[in-house]
């Protein structure tokens, strides 16, 4: 695969949290983006917060994505796919339905789409997740480091049983996922390469259409909650994180570098979090957090990670660099209280 071959790049889920960034790093970049999305009226609303690309953005809606043939009619000239699309949200009934089936089907959706006869496709980027490479159940051994090689071992029953929570079904969602993207390149050997991405947390700033605070995205909603005072701290399910822009970029350059075909990369910031440090950052940095935000805890601790998480395999492969947590918390914070409450 060659970028240069790259003029119109089709984004999935581009009205949601990460895949607006990646519409934005694109679009900053020369490239003509089509983005899908569920609903009309956050693709007019990205579409005006950004009049100087009126000519190279355009959205389509595809309101059940797992329907196999919903993304036939809109790749008309589509060169490439960032599939950033699938459910992230913990608030189910039923998880196999809601999670797990959607995020699958998903991804067979697209896929499907790209490779039928005429597809101009070459290259596919997944958002995968680092749910589906950790081993929750597992204590590492001191230094261990995860790896783009490590897989998630939890099984499809485990994640689609009843009685699981929605966390892990999510975390099955985003290894089944992954999974049936690389069967489907093994067995139906289609004319574009894929390359997976693994981030971990990722949080920073947003560009997509969020009118309220309630609609805010998952992983910010709980870095907010530490702004907004809540008492106890949110528990650290993975002490891994990335900047949103930052992942954007790896998106891009995973879709541009022709060595990265065929790899699965782990996007994360060397620097360890946790919301114990998150309230340290907005107590030092806003005068108004010294009293709001929770104190129940003992401040000054750096957070130290049980493991490990490769992110320079990425940095370096992609040539991507990764930035601070407090400059993440910082804009996350200042633009939240300035511009959403
Ligand atoms: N945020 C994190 O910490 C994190 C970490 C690792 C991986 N990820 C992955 O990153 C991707 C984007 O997540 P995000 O944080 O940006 O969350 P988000 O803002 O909730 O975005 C999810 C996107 O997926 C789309 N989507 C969800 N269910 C869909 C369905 N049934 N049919 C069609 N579209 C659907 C949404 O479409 P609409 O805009 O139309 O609602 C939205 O654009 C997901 O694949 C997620 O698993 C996120």
């Amino acid at each position: 695969m060659s970028a240069q071959g790259i003029s119109r790049v089709l984004v999935t889920g581009s009205t949601g949290f990460i895949g607006a960034h990646v519409v934005d790093n694109l679009l900053a970049r020369g490239y003509s983006v089509r983005g899908s999305t569920r609903s009309a009226k956050k693709g007019e609303q990205m579409k005006a917060a950004r009049p100087q690309y009126k000519s190279k953005l355009e959205f389509v809606v595809i309101e059940d994505f797992t329907k196999i043939g919903v993304f036939d009619s809109v790749m008309d000239g589509i060169d490439a796919v960032i599939h950033v699309a699938s459910p992230f949200f913990y608030d189910t009934t039923n998880n196999e339905q809601e999670l797990i089936i959607p995020a699958i089907n998903g991804v067979k959706s697209i896929l499907s789409a790209s490779a039928k006869p005429g597809s101009k496709v070459q290259r596919m980027v997944l958002t995968s997740s680092f749910a589906s490479v950790v081993d929750v159940n597992s204590t590492p051994p001191p230094g261990f480091t995860y790896t783009a090689s490590d897989w998630n071992p939890l099984t499809y029953e485990a994640a689609a049983d009843p009685k699981s929570t929605s966390v892990e079904a999510y975390r099955g969602s985003k290894k089944y996922a992954e999974l049936a993207a690389w069967d489907f390149i093994k067995d139906e050997k289609p004319q574009f390469d894929l390359v997976t991405l693994c981030p971990p947390m990722v949080f920073g700033p947003v560009v997509h259409p969020v009118p309220d605070i309630k609609s805010m995205n998952e992983s910010n909603s709980v870095l907010w909650s530490v702004a907004d005072g809540v008492d106890p701290l949110p528990g650290v399910r993975v002490p891994a994180w990335i900047d949103a822009r930052d992942l954007a970029e790896v998106h891009v350059q995973a879709l541009l570098k022709p060595e990265a075909g065929g790899k699965r990369f782990l996007a994360a910031s060397p620097e360890p979090f946790s919301y114990e440090y998150a309230a340290d950052i907005m107590k030092e940095k806003f005068d108004w957090a010294k009293d709001s935000v929770s104190s129940n805890y003992v401040a000054g601790q750096n957070p130290s990670a049980s493991y490990g998480v490769d992110g320079q395999t990425a940095a370096r492969e992609l040539g991507v660099t990764y930035r601070s947590f407090k400059d993440t918390v910082v804009d996350f914070v200042k633009q939240v209280k300035e511009t959403i409450l």
